[in-house]
């Protein structure tokens, strides 16, 4: 009772995600922990939990067999000891079927509106069943009855369900970090109405666009018979809420990396490297629903129909390896060499390279640095959640100049509308507004990025963590209300 006077929260607050924030790595000198890259571990790091630090629990990302098991034990400990993570242990075989399998070949291509790329298999679904309650088991374990747990992602969409079964009273909310399609997409989905009655079982449904709450609105609708008012769902036998909560970046993080030793030094590196030349820098995980392919040739038309740029002109593409077992992920890697090689390779000269292509994760000195000298940043994804590269390089230009050319599908653009928006499939759309970024004038670029950046600045990752939990912990009061009635 005084505890809630002085408004500590008491409870115990549990993150569950696929991935832990940090990811065991398999190296010459054995097993060692290294933190996950990603923006979800710094926001949720800062929220405040009264006295009680959150409790984590997700996948290490390696299968179970490559950990030996004396060298597994000591990580489990150091996991629990130094990060207040538990691991849920997963073999290859689920990782195939669950992660590769209905993961990523099933939800993520039918969320980003791919149905042409999805699978649907009655085994991957089964795993992904069985990896859920694999998820549970290991929650349940170390929850208590009156948690406060929050559930991150299309990979957990069942566990919600799970635990508000066995613990009515816990408080559990989910956020989704990719796109709810709409419900002539959703409805393909042979297990539609088990994933909605999953997720039914969080108290708080968040997702980054009011065009995603909408969609998973009417889906809820139309499929399961569940009306709404003013966002609050009345099943059965609860109430409960959905509402947008567009994630944000470590402001601060990006704010103030210029001042950092090591991102002067890449900087002047790449001032040398980039005398002048125009820099159009891009930057995603290898992915088809990034666009990636079209974004080169974009740029390839951009040289054609714009020749002043030839020789002048340069795009830097930085793309992160990802999901490299998914075969359609290889296949994009073998499309974006070729494309990039056949480029270069009609059109360098002795003295210029009009593409720049690396296939790494750089680094956020490198990032940071690259930010502050890019003249466009180009992200054209065909669908993206929400994007948060995009709002990394509006942090990083305190100078207030550079151009963002922004996808229209990106959830991002619903808060930047001072961005030069482009159709991601418009290839002269988009070589046409290159164009136009790299010709806008200075002052236009100053009104522009002040804009964005004084709107940006506050909806940092640390707000929509605090906000989302605050909205969470106010429908204690409104579940209570709904069993009065
Ligand atoms: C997206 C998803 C995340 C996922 C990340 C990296 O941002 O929303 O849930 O963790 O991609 O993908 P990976 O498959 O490597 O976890």
């Amino acid at each position: 009772f005084s505890h809630a006077i002085l408004g500590i929260v008491m409870n115990q607050t549990v993150f569950v995600s696929n991935r832990l924030t940090v990811s065991v790595q398999k190296g010459a000198e054995g097993l060692k922990l290294v933190p996950s890259v990603g923006g979800l571990a710094t926001g949720l790091s800062s929220v405040s939990t009264g006295d009680r630090p959150p409790l984590w629990v997700g996948w290490s990302g390696v299968a179970q067999e490559d950990l030996p098991e004396e060298e597994h034990q000591l990580i489990r400990e150091q996991l629990q000891r130094d990060h207040n993570a538990i691991e849920v242990p997963l073999s290859q075989e689920e990782m195939d079927l669950f992660y590769s399998g209905f993961c990523n070949d099933t939800i993520w291509p039918l969320f980003h509106y791919f149905p042409t790329f999805t699978e649907y298999v009655s085994k991957t679904w089964k795993a992904y069943q069985e990896i859920n309650q694999r998820f549970f088991d290991v929650l349940a374990d170390v929850m208590e009855d009156d948690a406060t747990v929050w559930v991150h992602d299309y990979q957990l969409m069942l566990l919600p369900g799970l635990i508000k079964k066995k613990f009515p009273h816990a408080q559990v909310g989910f956020f989704l970090h990719i796109p709810f399609p709409s419900f002539e997409m959703f409805r393909l989905l042979p297990s539609r109405e088990a994933i909605l009655e999953g997720l039914l079982g969080a108290d708080l449904i968040g997702f980054h666009t009011y065009d995603y709450a909408r969609h998973f609105l009417s889906s809820v609708r139309r499929l399961l018979g569940f009306d709404h008012s003013m966002g609050i769902i009345r099943t059965r036998n609860r109430a409960v809420k959905v509402d947008v909560f567009p994630m944000g970046i470590d402001w601060n993080r990006f704010l103030s990396a210029g001042e950092l030793p090591a991102v002067k030094e890449v900087r002047s590196m790449i001032d040398l490297r980039y005398a002048g030349q125009k820099l159009i820098l891009s930057v995603d995980r290898l992915d088809y629903s990034k666009g990636i392919p079209t974004r080169i040739r974009a740029f390839r038309r951009l040289l054609e129909e714009y020749p002043e740029y030839v020789g002048t002109a340069t795009l830097l593409i930085i793309v992160s390896p990802s999901r490299e077992s998914v075969p359609r992920y290889m296949e994009l890697k073998r499309e974006v060499d070729e494309l990039v090689s056949d480029i270069n390779g009609r059109l360098s000269t002795l003295n210029w390279v009009p593409i720049h292509y690396q296939y790494q994760t750089a680094s956020f000195e490198e990032l940071s640095a690259l930010y502050r000298r890019a003249d466009v940043l180009l992200v054209t994804p065909l669908r993206d959640g929400m994007n948060l590269i995009a709002k990394e390089y509006l942090a990083a230009r305190t100078d207030e100049q550079g151009v963002l050319v922004l996808s229209e599908t990106a959830g991002v653009a619903r808060e930047l509308s001072e961005a030069i928006l482009v159709n991601p499939s418009d290839l002269d759309g988009i070589a046409d507004a290159i164009n136009t970024a790299l010709k806008q004038a200075r002052e236009e670029q100053t009104h522009n990025m002040k804009a964005m950046r004084n709107r940006l600045q506050r909806l940092t990752v640390q707000y929509w963590a605090q906000e989302f939990l605050d909205k969470l912990a106010e429908m204690k009061q409104l579940q209570a209300e709904h069993r009065a009635k």
